[in-house]
């Protein structure tokens, strides 16, 4: 027997995309904010320094024009020396108030940042939350599911969770269909129901029933599935994927989250697997 494996399906929808691009965009904005206002307030401070510097210039030339406030000292009778006037600007207070601005755009950053990686976490789980492909979805009633199936001799298809679900029987035991569908196949004999992914193994194409053979047949490349999913034919290296399914009452679930790999090719587990008449698509 080959082997088979079981593992959880996350994509990223443009909704997520937009959830996890909002929240970053806003955060390298509200550092840019930072950057100019740093710079801006750098610029200021620059600029009250060379003020200062040139009043303190000017009180010192006899006569100078500036607006600013100088000191006279007399040094002998008639004669007046001005004073050198030291620049009022105070280094400490100007570190200080530049430690504010950083100290504060760190903090402003911080909280972005985890606004951001909320709003990634968010998207991650959406699916969860719509009830769309990746989340457990709600088939319906097991019974009106059936009856469906028997009545269009065709499976039951589920877009929005691109899912099929056909009746299944088969003759192996619990124990020889849990190797082949690991975790799920007890669930697929009790209730009557197997749930395969669209998706065909091959390279990605959704996989349409063929209503005259009465298996699944791949447009793409041919590929051939029986009507459990099972590999019959073409270039697809195994069978589709299923879903584990959950029954609640009477109301069937299929877990679209958790993708179960196909069984190798030669496996062949329904009762009355082999087509039913002419082929759709050819080999
Ligand atoms: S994608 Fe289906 S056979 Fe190639």
């Amino acid at each position: 027997m080959g082997s088979t494996s079981t593992y959880e399906v996350r994509r990223v929808t443009t909704r997520q995309l937009l959830l996890i691009a909002i929240p970053t965009g806003l955060a390298l904005l509200v550092l840019f904010g930072i950057v100019v206002a740093a710079s801006r307030r750098e610029s200021d401070l620059e600029l009250g320094r060379d003020e200062a510097e040139r009043e303190a210039a000017l009180a010192a030339v006899p006569g100078g024009s500036s607006s600013g406030s100088r000191t006279r000292k007399k040094t002998a009778p008639g004669n007046v020396e001005m004073e050198k006037v030291t620049p009022k600007f105070d280094p400490e207070l100007e570190g200080m108030t530049r430690r504010q601005v950083l100290n504060r755009g760190i903090v402003l950053a911080a909280l972005t940042g985890l606004a951001a990686f909320g709003g990634a976490c968010l998207a991650f789980l959406w699916p969860k939350l719509s009830g769309g492909f990746g989340s457990v979805i709600s088939a319906g009633n097991i019974n009106e599911i059936k009856a469906q199936i028997k009545n269009d001799k065709a499976p039951f298809y589920n877009p929005s969770g691109r899912f099929y679900l056909m009746t299944y029987e088969t003759e192996l035991d619990n124990a020889e269909g849990e190797v082949l569908y690991p975790t799920v196949f007890t669930q697929f004999k009790e209730t009557g129901l197997i749930a395969m992914y669209q998706k065909c193994p091959h390279l990605g194409c959704r996989v349409p029933w063929c209503s005259t053979s009465q298996w699944f047949e791949c447009p793409c490349h041919g590929s051939k599935y029986n009507s459990a999913g099972e590999w019959t034919g073409g270039p697809a290296p195994r069978g589709m994927w299923h879903f584990p399914i959950k029954l609640n009452g009477e109301q069937v679930s299929v877990d679209t989250g958790t993708q179960v790999e196909g069984p190798p090719k030669g496996t062949s587990t329904p009762v009355n697997a082999e087509a039913k008449g002419p082929h759709c698509v050819g080999i």
